[in-house]
């Protein structure tokens, strides 16, 4: 399968989200990465459903909802009215992950969980099994346009075991710090889908930028 990559909206123009959500649908991206903050789980706070219903009403891809929030079982039905298509939760932040995760699926939703830089993939050995996927934090989570931690490779390589292991079809996203100077390596790595912020909207051309990611 090749690669996906999916912007994160963090980094676009808040007052011209309708601009930069056409960008995307014209671009190769291939999901809309949806990073929602709460202040608690992480030391900033992003946005919430009523702007997440709006980019849904013209995005033309999946919207890939990253929960940096604590106690998330309590949204996900709120998050599936708003037009999620997958839902990842943190491994830091769900005390019973099994039932979230088949809370996610029972409600029609792709069901992921993320790791922050300092969570060992060995965690996943007992719940790999109902992953569509796995997002590894490549930056400690809270901000865009952060500098990607290195040990990230390391622990793509633990975890490609596991899936290859344990779940062939659950796929490996990679959240912070990606750019095109770090994309090929990430995909060589074993990376499926790589979530990029500023690397696309502080470029020049975030179209052209979009399709050197793409592009191995
Ligand atoms: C960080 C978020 C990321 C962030 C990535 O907490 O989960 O999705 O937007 O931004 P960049 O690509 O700029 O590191
Ligand atoms: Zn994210």
């Amino acid at each position: 399968m090749a690669h996906l990559i999916s912007p994160s909206m963090l980094s676009a123009d808040f007052c011209n989200l309708a601009k930069d959500i056409e960008m995307i649908n014209e671009s190769q991206a291939d999901w809309f990465h949806i990073d929602v903050m709460d202040g608690v789980f992480v030391p900033n706070i992003s946005f919430g459903q009523p702007v997440i219903k709006h980019i849904k009403k013209l995005a033309k891809k999946p919207l890939d909802v990253h929960l940096m929030i604590v106690e998330p079982d309590k949204f996900f039905e709120d998050y599936k009215n708003c037009g999620a298509d997958i839902i990842t939760v943190h491994y830091e932040a769900c005390t019973h992950l099994h039932r979230s995760l088949s809370r996610i699926k029972q409600l029609g939703m792709k069901a992921g969980v993320v790791l922050n830089p300092h969570t060992p993939v060995c965690v996943l050995e007992d719940i790999i099994d109902m992953c569509d996927l796995v997002l590894l934090m490549s930056v400690n989570p809270g901000f865009g346009g952060q500098s990607f931690i290195e040990n990230t490779y390391n622990k793509i390589k633990d975890l490609k075991e596991l899936i290859n292991r344990k779940n062939p079809s659950c796929l490996i996203e990679i959240d912070g710090g990606v750019n095109t100077a770090n994309h090929k390596a990430l995909v060589e790595a074993g990376a499926d889908v790589l979530v990029a912020g500023s690397a696309v909207f502080a470029s020049e051309n975030p179209i052209e930028t979009i399709k050197k990611l793409k592009t191995i």
